[in-house]
């Protein structure tokens, strides 16, 4: 039977829109679930929503939608980038869903029939933003960890039982020093679980946006025991069919960001203990993306969307930047300078002149098929590519194992650099002129070596790279990477006489302008977005920003993130100059008022026309010409009401790619909200006919 591998990333909070810090999570999980599968393991890689809290209670309010409304699109949101992006996610969990809502109440009621729930009255600080009770005195005192006002609640509460976990839990580090990685994290955990640990707060009765109490409807369950739970949850676990969660549980890995170590480290396990269920083999931590010196997050305004980097550069190149320039379970800085300097040193000139110098000239001398090396005339320095080849596919499988990929991808480039030096030492091209019989056998080994050494590089780099070296394989002539068994990779498989497929350029050089087209996209991001999210950033805490919280020795999780916080933080100044208003670009440029009549080239630009495609399409009850309709703009989903219901047939309409005014203020049609309008030709007297593309066109695509 094969082994099996499980993967979780955290499930993403829907108070925000995705961005890089979120995608880098995922990006790390996918690229370890793809070596998996590769290597022939039966992998499960699990992502999804949290969905749950007063945090998110709260900015649902503020967009004017109800929670569930408001969840179901910024879900939708994460969902449909990760898709964008190619992400390979197994399953993607919901807290909204039945089937979690099901498995949590399980979970509740076999640790409460264990004796570890009792029945209890608080009255303490409660930081909306972290969902926390905290160690603060009186009214809006700031939270310890970062800075926010907290609120003053008296609850009756359920409580946890956690310091009956203390022992269990230190022996656990103890016994397994790679529970928790790496070993700063893990130090950091055993300090704050030595410091002595108290019963936790896991119930709710102040608000109402999450799942009910088993017998105690009036409570609702804590948001981080109802979102810990995704993890068996999403496995079927306390539903009629646990046959998943029998395969699959304990997770091989967690995987989180640096901030929620304790959440995972020490209530996690204990609440699985408590519940007499099998712990997580390893959790894993790495640190955050930085941009402009300061953690990257939709409260400082400071966020670099995914989308952006994929539009310009592909998703291989915001994937393989931040495994190579991030040192993983580290903090490292995010600019777009320096993604396009590596995309241009790594992939540009790197892999993809590799790729395309070796397979040019085999096709040029060779017809386009994989000469013979000739083992007789090997020269030392085929050799040193050779060991060089072999200490690579070494290296990385160990390296890549214990997620140092900036290391792992570093010894494989050194294969590409090694590759490039042996080619412009042996002069192929040279070698060809000749024409004579040993030049010509030189000439094949030469080409034999490099394209066998591209053949490994592309196999290792897969996992980070999908979809770039899928090409280069079917280029080398290999067919489908995806069904190729990495674990019996080793020198000299590539047979003679392959044939090579058509060579084309897989990373086309950046110039400077890419940079700017980056930044710009950016800008005009923020300038719409701080309209559209500014109800959701009073929901983040009303501070004017995170202030400078007193540490004390229970926080000692979290000190590095509240040092970072308040020692590095945005000031208002730093934020402007991160993201400068869109009104800098509008009013740059003067252009001559029109003759009467005509627009402006600039009038029109204002109009922000975008491909959409449609998802759902409904009739909007009592009103004989409305349908609501739901529309993908590839990194958001959106809702229109359109006039459109007396021409077209809902169900007609789904799948069809029509052109939306992305940027029209929304309004209300029959209480419905309206977030743009679709594009038809309305004839008059007759029937309106919406305009469409007869070639393909991507999702989001801007019509200028
Ligand atoms: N909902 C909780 C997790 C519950 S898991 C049972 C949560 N959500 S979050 O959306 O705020 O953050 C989720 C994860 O996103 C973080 O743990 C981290 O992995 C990632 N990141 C968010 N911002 C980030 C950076 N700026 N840099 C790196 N990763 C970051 O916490």
């Amino acid at each position: 039977m094969k082994n099996k591998f499980y993967i979780t990333t955290p499930i993403y909070y829907v108070n925000a829109r995705p961005h890089i810090g979120h995608a880098y999570t995922t990006i790390a999980c996918d690229t370890i679930a793809r070596r998996h599968r590769m290597l022939g393991d039966e992998t499960l890689f699990l992502t999804g929503t949290d969905e749950h809290g007063q945090k998110i209670e709260r900015a649902a309010q503020a967009a004017g939608k109800t929670p569930q409304e408001f969840t179901d699109e910024i879900s939708a949101q994460f969902r449909s980038l990760w898709d964008r992006m190619g992400l390979s996610y197994d399953d993607f969990i919901r807290t909204t869903s039945p089937r979690h809502q099901q498995g949590v109440q399980a979970l509740w009621r076999r640790i409460r029939d264990n004796g570890f729930i009792y029945k209890g009255t608080y009255t303490g600080q409660y930081c909306v933003f972290d969902e926390l009770y905290v160690d603060a005195v009186g009214p809006g005192a700031p939270c310890p960890d970062c800075g926010r006002p907290t609120e003053t609640v008296h609850e009756e509460n359920y409580y946890f039982k956690l310091s009956a976990f203390q022992d269990q839990l230190i022996r656990l580090y103890t016994d397994q020093p790679d529970f928790i990685r790496p070993e700063t994290r893990r130090n950091e955990v055993v300090a704050f679980v030595r410091g002595g640990l108290r019963d936790l707060s896991i119930s709710r009765s102040t608000f109402s946006w999450g799942i009910p109490v088993p017998d105690d409807p009036k409570h609702i369950v804590y948001v981080w025991l109802d979102a810990l739970a995704n993890y068996i949850t999403a496995l079927g676990y306390g539903s009629n069919d646990e046959s998943k969660f029998k395969r699959f549980w304990p997770a091989d890995v967690h995987m989180i960001g640096k901030e929620i170590v304790r959440f995972h480290c020490v209530y996690w396990p204990a609440f699985l203990l408590a519940a007499g269920l099998p712990l997580p083999k390893g959790i894993t931590a790495h640190g955050w993306l930085l941009f402009e010196e300061s953690k990257m997050s939709k409260s400082r305004g400071n966020i670099v969307r995914a989308e952006t980097i994929v539009e310009v550069l592909g998703a291989d190149a915001l994937r393989y930047f931040l495994l190579r320039e991030v040192v993983f379970g580290q903090d490292g800085s995010f600019s777009f300078d320096a993604l396009v300097q590596r995309y241009n040193s790594d992939l540009a000139n790197g892999l993809g002149n590799l790729a395309s110098r070796t397979l040019t000239m085999i096709t040029r001398y060779f017809k386009g098929e994989v000469p013979y090396p000739s083992h007789s005339g090997q020269s030392k320095s085929d050799v040193a590519i050779i060991e060089t080849a072999k200490k690579a596919i070494a290296e990385f499988g160990t390296l890549f194992d214990q997620y140092h990929f900036s290391r792992a991808l570093e010894s494989v480039w050194g294969l590409v650099a090694a590759v490039d030096k042996y080619i412009v030492e042996n002069e192929p091209w040279a070698l060809d002129e000749k024409k004579d019989e040993s030049s010509r056998a030189r000439l094949g080994t030469v080409l034999y070596t490099s394209a066998e050494a591209l053949r490994i590089v592309t196999a290792l780099a897969h996992p980070v790279m999908p979809d770039a070296t899928a090409k280069i394989w079917a280029q080398l002539g290999l067919g489908d990477i995806g069904k190729f068994d990495a674990s019996s990779l080793s020198w000299g498989q590539l047979h003679l006489g392959t044939k090579l497929g058509e060579v084309k350029a897989v990373f086309p050089r950046a110039d400077k302008s890419a940079v700017e087209r980056m930044q710009k996209m950016e800008e005009q991001s923020a300038s719409q977005g701080a309209s559209e999210i500014s109800g959701q950033n009073a929901s983040e805490g009303a501070s004017g920003g995170p202030g400078k919280g007193a540490v004390d020795k229970t926080k000692a999780l979290t000190t590095a993130a509240t040092q970072a916080v308040s020692g590095k933080d945005a000031s208002p100044d730093k934020a402007s100059i991160a993201k400068p208003p869109a009104t800098t670009l509008a009013t740059a440029k003067s252009t001559p008022a029109p003759p009467e009549g005509k627009i402006t080239i600039d009038d029109f630009a204002k109009v922000e026309l975008r491909v959409a495609q449609v998802r759902t399409a409904e009739r909007v009850k009592g009103a004989d010409k409305l349908l609501r309709i739901e529309v993908d703009l590839g990194n958001e989903i959106r809702q229109l009401v359109a006039g459109i219901a007396e021409a077209y047939e809902p169900e007609s309409l789904i799948g069809r790619k029509v052109v939306i005014v992305a940027n029209l203020a929304p309004r209300k049609l029959r209480g419905l909200e309206s977030n743009g309008m679709i594009v038809a030709a309305s004839p008059e007297g007759g029937k309106p006919v919406l305009a469409g593309f007869l070639e393909d066109v991507p999702l989001g695509t801007r019509l200028k």
